[in-house]
């Protein structure tokens, strides 16, 4: 089949590679002319692990095209997929006018009947205006030409996203025709070989699940954020309670991990927009409104439990920090609880000495004019000089440390640990004291 990607953010760089490598001919476009020419030339602006090779790969073989003009993308297929990017509204509503100016290209330039598909993480009710943005400009120039619509809302995680997009959990389509329906099957066959994963539903609860499902996936972070901070109060170890709790069915040890909080480019914006869906309908959404606020709370957790244990004075401290993006095996800095810990630390006073396995050169874009940041290429060399040491992100790079090591190099001989990575005991054997989340302080 012949497919039109716009926007090659994550989800549409990720979907349109992996709909070329099982066999489809794809075109993807973006309005961004550099961009585009790097990814004919193989260069792809983000670090997700796989992708590059397969869009250099599905470039060789003649599947994967690039192009920044509109007429050769919306002429190229019959199904058009618009995956460009909805950042949140000063108020919190997700911002669709990439998404409507897309829908209102095509119409304006389609010259046979098109299906438009949605894959924006959109509110419900988009994919309609989708289809009123490209049908009123087919009105304005007299046209018969008809557009079908579907939602199609992605799922697929930042570090995982090539193995989710080829093994999908579900692959949900919300429609109104059964020709689209026919057309989605199709294209969806390669990845819906074994056991079929397809969910056809209404086009209003397929835009609503994609909100739902992350909005649910937050929820369970932030309630364990909080019975973390309850557990410390009461001298109670949350991973054994993480544990006791996850091996029940119906919880499940998935997304039950205590930590600073979560981040990322898409639930803190989901949750909000779906809260702001929410008050626009008249509907107080009170445990989104918690979830968030309650994550908000977290990405500060680390910094008190550090002025607690310098008793407020971190002035001219220096904090060795391993791991920076939002989450591992990503360079994405979006939202990430790092930022919020370094902006604090600085606020008060102190140095940091930060490594990232991927994000360092985000870091450097968002803060390489500071004094008071020292970024290297190692996870030793941060060390070197530091104070105290801060685990922001839980990189399997990280998992194994010589503590020893640790102990002989950090002059105040502390961990701060915001992802409960190490065992408090085998830390606390070799002479540091040791912070996590809902673990009290060891010593
Ligand atoms: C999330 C969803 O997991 C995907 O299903 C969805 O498609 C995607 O958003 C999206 O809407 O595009 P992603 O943002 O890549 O994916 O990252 P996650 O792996 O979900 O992690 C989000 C945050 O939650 C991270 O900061 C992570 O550290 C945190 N987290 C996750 C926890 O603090 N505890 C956990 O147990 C799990």
């Amino acid at each position: 089949m012949k497919v039109t990607i716009f926007g090659t953010g994550y989800v549409g760089l990720v979907s349109g590679t992996c709909l070329a490598d099982s066999g489809h001919q794809v075109m993807c476009m973006d309005v961004d002319a550099d961009k585009i020419s790097r990814l004919r030339q193989g260069q792809i602006p983000i670090y997700e692990p796989g992708l590059e090779a397969m869009v250099v790969e599905n470039g060789k073989l003649g599947n994967l095209h690039f192009t920044s003009d509109a007429a050769e993308a919306v002429g190229f297929a019959d199904l058009l997929f618009i995956a460009v990017g909805t950042p949140p509204d000063e108020d919190g509503s997700a911002d669709l006018k990439y998404v409507l100016a897309v829908a209102t290209e095509i119409g304006r330039l389609m010259d046979k009947n098109k299906t438009i598909v949605t894959k924006s993480t959109v509110p419900v009710g988009t994919s309609e205006k989708v289809r009123q943005a490209a049908q009123s400009q087919l009105d304005a120039r007299g046209s018969s030409l008809q557009v079908s619509i579907a939602s199609n809302p992605e799922f697929l995680k930042e570090g995982a996203a090539v193995n989710d997009f080829m093994k999908p959990d579900r692959i949900v389509v919300g429609t109104d025709s059964a020709q689209v329906r026919k057309q989605m099957v199709e294209l969806y066959a390669p990845f819906n070989r074994n056991s079929d994963r397809m969910i056809v539903m209404d086009i209003r609860a397929a835009e609503l699940t994609k909100y739902a499902a992350n909005a649910m996936l937050a929820t369970k972070i932030s309630f364990m954020n909080e019975i973390a901070n309850l557990a410390e109060l009461l001298g109670a170890d949350i991973e054994q309670v993480r544990h006791g709790i996850g091996s029940d069915p119906r919880i499940g040890y998935q997304f039950i991990y205590p930590g600073i909080g979560y981040g990322g480019s898409c639930f803190p914006k989901d949750v909000q927009a779906l809260e702001r869906t929410g008050r626009e309908h008249g509907m107080q959404m009170s445990i989104l409104q918690a979830v968030e606020s309650v994550n908000n709370l977290q990405k500060q957790r680390l910094v008190d439990l550090i002025r607690q244990h310098y008793g407020n004075e971190i002035n001219g401290k220096t904090f060795a920090i391993w791991g920076l993006s939002f989450k591992p095996k990503t360079d994405d800095m979006r939202e990430a609880p790092s930022r919020v810990i370094m902006e604090a630390l600085w606020q008060a006073g102190a140095i940091v000495q930060a490594y990232d396995p991927e994000a360092m050169q985000e870091v450097e874009r968002l803060y390489g004019q500071r004094q008071d940041l020292r970024l290297v290429g190692t996870r030793d060399a941060a060390l070197v000089g530091a104070d105290a040491l801060i685990i922001c992100t839980e990189w399997q790079h990280f998992r194994a440390a010589n503590f020893e090591r640790l102990a002989e190099t950090l002059s105040d001989k502390v961990i701060f640990d915001g992802r409960n990575v190490y065992d408090p005991d085998t830390v606390n054997e070799a002479g540091l004291t040791y912070y996590a989340i809902g673990r009290g302080a060891s010593l």
